[in-house]
């Protein structure tokens, strides 16, 4: 798969990354939950070795309920504590707060023996697209209020007052993704989080029918009505071109338009709530 990062990009951020990391106590990892695998870019672990770690995977409205509780499962026998999330609603605001917190907990308890009531601080960090801007809008909240630039600290830096002990750097920390693995790279190009414009959609659309056969065929043949187990990648398309009665003059089906639509649809979670990655499997 040909797909150009910048170095010069990657590195930059990846340097802002390392410097802001000095002034947080606690890394909030925002995975999608559809992809938990291809969304977490494998130098996490050292990067982040340091510090207090949550796992929030995000998008969870999007995925399998099951897998995300497998992967929460996965994440706890590493002692990092993971909760799913939806950053588009409020509903568990709380909880996340409650974790974030737990996770400097100790730190919090230590300084209170020396008599100092510290106030935590914690970084959003992830690859493009998991919702990294869309959390830190939600769990700012009503106080919404920017704490404002604290002398000593890196100038600009911006927080955000989430808790009368919890502040959030404004600015997510960006990772790019890794691409060498062929299975996973294209699990970010049908998330979505790869540019469209570099990719073969017949060929993704055709591929991501053919794991979904596997993962929920009922739904898909629910959603396109002539698709059959059984079929090949291209042969899914093209019965999804079927389905919807996009055929060409001479009887040809138009593949094209029967590939947007089942990104598309993928993507806005039309099919099913479906996680591609589970932990039991290696990718
Ligand atoms: P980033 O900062 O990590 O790059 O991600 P950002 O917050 O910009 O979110 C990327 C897209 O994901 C946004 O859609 C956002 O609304 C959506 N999103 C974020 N969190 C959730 C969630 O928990 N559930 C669902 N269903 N969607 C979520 P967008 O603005 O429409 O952008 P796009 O879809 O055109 O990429």
């Amino acid at each position: 798969m040909q797909i150009q990062w910048y170095p010069g990009h990657m590195a930059k951020a990846r340097r802002m990354l390392e410097e802001n990391l000095k002034l947080i106590d606690v890394v909030v990892e925002l995975v999608d939950a559809r992809a938990p695998l291809a969304t977490r870019n494998p130098d996490f672990d050292a990067l982040f070795s340091q510090k207090s770690r949550v796992i929030l995977l995000n998008k969870s409205d999007l995925a399998s309920a099951e897998q995300t509780k497998k992967w929460i499962e996965y994440y706890k026998a590493q002692n990092i504590n993971a909760i799913a999330f939806v950053s588009t609603s409020s509903a568990k605001r709380k909880a996340a707060v409650s974790l974030i917190e737990a996770a400097a907990a100790d730190k919090v308890a230590k300084m209170k023996e020396k008599g100092v009531i510290k106030t935590v601080r914690a970084m959003v960090v992830g690859i493009p697209n998991v919702g990294k801007s869309t959390f830190i809008n939600r769990i700012a909240g009503e106080t919404k209020a920017k704490v404002g630039d604290k002398p000593g600290v890196t100038k600009g830096k911006q927080w955000v007052k989430v808790s009368p002990y919890l502040e959030l750097m404004d600015t997510p920390g960006l990772l790019w993704p890794k691409l060498e693995n062929e299975a996973l790279a294209k699990h970010l190009a049908y998330i979505g989080s790869i540019n469209d414009d570099i990719m073969d959609a017949e060929r993704l659309a055709a591929d991501l029918l053919g794991e979904l056969i596997a993962i929920c065929p009922n739904e898909l043949k629910e959603r396109y009505k002539k698709i059959e187990e059984g079929m090949a990648a291209h042969e899914l398309l093209e019965a999804v071109a079927r389905s919807r009665g996009f055929i060409l003059q001479g009887g040809v089906m138009d593949t094209e338009r029967a590939a947007r639509i089942v990104l598309d649809e993928f993507r806005a979670g039309k099919v099913a709530k479906i996680t591609l990655e589970s932990p039991d499997i290696e990718y």
